[in-house]
């Protein structure tokens, strides 16, 4: 098996492990931060965090890891490599007690997604990729939904941008047009590393959310980019890492959806 994807398996099965333990533990042994207004960690988001860190690090000492909670690691090194991390994807629902959420973790080599894993600790289903090499779940290949060539009837994962309310409206804007455009529904499920893997295995016909940061998007975008998806920032490039605007989907839908945000929200761009 490729070497990167040997340790990024193990991380995540060893956060993975840490999750569902805290997830049955006692409330009260949950310590909970709130970060900015409504952006929580808890001592389990750090815990799956130390683990994967260093389990990264013994296999390669000089990497450079970026993660969600403890920001650069080795910043000064020289590395092509560098790990984008984000232990617990979806830590709303981990505090509720509402079993979705995941393990993220990306590698970039000169600047390009090469390996991704997201796992999914209470499911026991783990996404992955290598780049050129298509993606998985688990031992089985997955392939975007190809059922629809517009959007019609198609349900789209998106995400609400609560740590920036000003752009609500957008939000509110895209989906209503959405659905003017024929989206039977919409899928808030509060897990974006989930959401872009469920467009890779066709659970959701796409996915779009204003405001992502880079270890959201990292190892489910080579997931669903793998499984046959287009994934473009709001502006038909591809340069969601850096700005935070994402969309996923098959090509048509792909457009389709595009069409809509670029009319309505040209200022996100
Ligand atoms: C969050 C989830 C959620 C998205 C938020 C992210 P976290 O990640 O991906 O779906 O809407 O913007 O911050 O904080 O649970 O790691
Ligand atoms: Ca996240
Ligand atoms: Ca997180």
């Amino acid at each position: 098996m490729n070497p990167f994807l040997t340790i990024a398996i193990r991380a995540a099965q060893k956060a993975g492990t840490i999750i569902t333990r805290g997830f049955d533990a006692d409330r009260g042994d949950l310590k909970i931060d709130e970060k900015t207004k409504g952006d929580f960690v808890t001592s389990i988001d750090k815990a799956a965090e130390s683990a994967i860190i260093d389990t990264i690090l013994s296999a390669y000492p000089e990497h450079q890891i970026l993660s969600e909670e403890r920001g650069l690691v080795n910043e000064d090194s020289s590395s092509d490599v560098q790990w984008i991390v984000d232990p617990l994807d979806g830590t709303r629902n981990f505090m509720n007690r509402l079993p979705h959420f995941a393990v993220s973790i990306a590698v970039r080599e000169k600047g390009q997604t090469t390996c991704a894993v997201v796992f999914d600790p209470i499911k026991n289903e783990l996404f992955s990729a290598l780049k050129g090499q298509g993606a998985k779940l688990n031992d089985a290949r997955i392939r975007v939904s190809n059922h629809y060539k517009n959007l019609e009837n198609t349900v789209i994962a998106t995400g609400f941008p609560f740590k920036t309310p000003h752009l609500l409206p957008e939000q509110f804007t895209i989906m209503r047009n959405l659905m003017e455009q024929g989206v039977s529904d919409f899928r808030r499920t509060g897990s974006a590393a989930l959401d872009l893997s469920y467009v890779a295995c066709g659970r959701v016909d796409g996915f779009f959310e204003i405001g992502l940061k880079p270890w959201d998007m990292a190892a489910g975008e080579l997931i669903a980019r793998e499984a046959g998806a287009l994934v473009t920032d709001f502006t038909g490039f591809d340069n969601y890492l850096q700005k935070g605007n994402i969309i996923c989907a098959q090509a048509k839908i792909l457009k389709n959806i595009a069409s809509n945000i670029h009319l309505n929200a040209s200022h996100l761009a």
